[in-house]
């Protein structure tokens, strides 16, 4: 039943010429049946870079926006309309223009975890894996960041700049108790603990390295141990021990499950494709305003 379901859902790929992007938080099955998988921003320049006609984005609702920012001329389906982000529906554009009211002259850092209309309101974009270049790269004594108050305590670690911090945080990150994360390395000591910034400080603390979502996955390849702990989203461990067959991977705490990002089932992603639904579009001015900030995020190199 579920072979045929991934034949069918391929075969329909195939026929309607378009590609299917899944995030590394994505169910096994839905990865597995994926032409490209990886963190929000990598699947969406992509997706930009291929000639499908239709883009279906196993993930959450900004994830499909940022591909329908980059890719205007393309259909981006969102399998499950209401998958969201809790942290990006922490700050509005009415938010961020009060925020910014308060601190003049400061230019906006917002986190691709956001909605379209927040990135028009910012003037670049960071992901997890660059935050600190991106900051850094303003080359001006202060900056507001958004919505992630973990990755701005993070950054702000890393620059003297002073960073206005928006209190937004992702509840499955920032829930991590230092108690758990220090019951696990006990267990197992000879793990290196690898957390995402998403985590709150405490966590960070205890951390051998931080890392993105894609960083983790690429960790392991440059290092000698053999155990790792891994402080993000369960689904993380999927493609981990995937690539990683003679390592062993745990999860930082089994409570780490992002509900949105388990809504999307083969059976949603057959439907999405046959019906081309659920679309998703970002009115051409905000699009435009948001595109800037992301293609001037994309223009800070990368020393990582
Ligand atoms: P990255 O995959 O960009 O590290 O982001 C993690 C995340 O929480 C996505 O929702
Ligand atoms: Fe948002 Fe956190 Fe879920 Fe990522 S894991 S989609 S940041 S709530």
């Amino acid at each position: 039943m579920e072979k045929d379901l991934k034949q069918a859902i391929r075969r329909l790929a195939k026929e309607k010429n378009a590609i299917i992007l899944a995030h590394n938080y994505q169910i096994p099955e839905v990865q597995d049946i994926a032409d490209l998988t990886g963190d929000s921003l990598a699947l969406s320049i992509q997706a930009a870079q291929t000639n499908a006609d239709i883009i279906v984005f196993c993930g959450v609702h900004f994830m499909a926006e940022t591909a329908a920012i980059l890719c205007p001329n393309k259909k981006v389906l969102l399998p499950v309309i209401n998958a969201g982000c809790a942290m990006a529906d922490m700050v509005t554009a009415e938010d961020l223009r009060e925020f910014k009211a308060l601190h003049r002259g400061a230019p906006v850092v917002t986190y691709v975890n956001s909605s379209a209309e927040v990135k028009a309101e910012s003037y670049i974009c960071c992901t997890s894996a660059n935050a600190v270049q991106v900051v850094k790269s303003l080359r001006c004594p202060e900056v507001i960041m958004t919505p992630d108050k973990n990755l701005a305590m993070w950054t702000q670690r890393h620059t003297d700049q002073k960073i206005h911090i928006w209190e937004g945080f992702c509840p499955i990150h920032d829930g991590l108790k230092p108690e758990e994360l220090q019951r696990l390395k006990e267990e197992h000591p000879k793990a290196v603990v690898i957390a995402h910034p998403e985590c709150p400080p405490a966590i960070l603390n205890m951390a051998d390295v931080v890392r993105s979502t894609s960083g983790m996955l690429e960790f392991p390849a440059k290092s000698d141990a053999e155990e790792f702990i891994i402080a993000t989203e369960v689904g993380l461990l999927y493609p981990l021990q995937r690539r990683y067959p003679n390592k062993r991977f745990y999860a930082a705490s089994s409570r780490m499950v992002c509900e949105e990002m388990k809504k999307t089932g083969l059976q949603e992603v057959f439907d999405a494709l046959l019906n081309e639904k659920h679309q998703v579009t970002v009115p051409e001015e905000i699009r435009l305003s948001a595109l800037s900030a992301v293609e001037r995020m994309l223009a800070v190199p990368r020393d990582n």
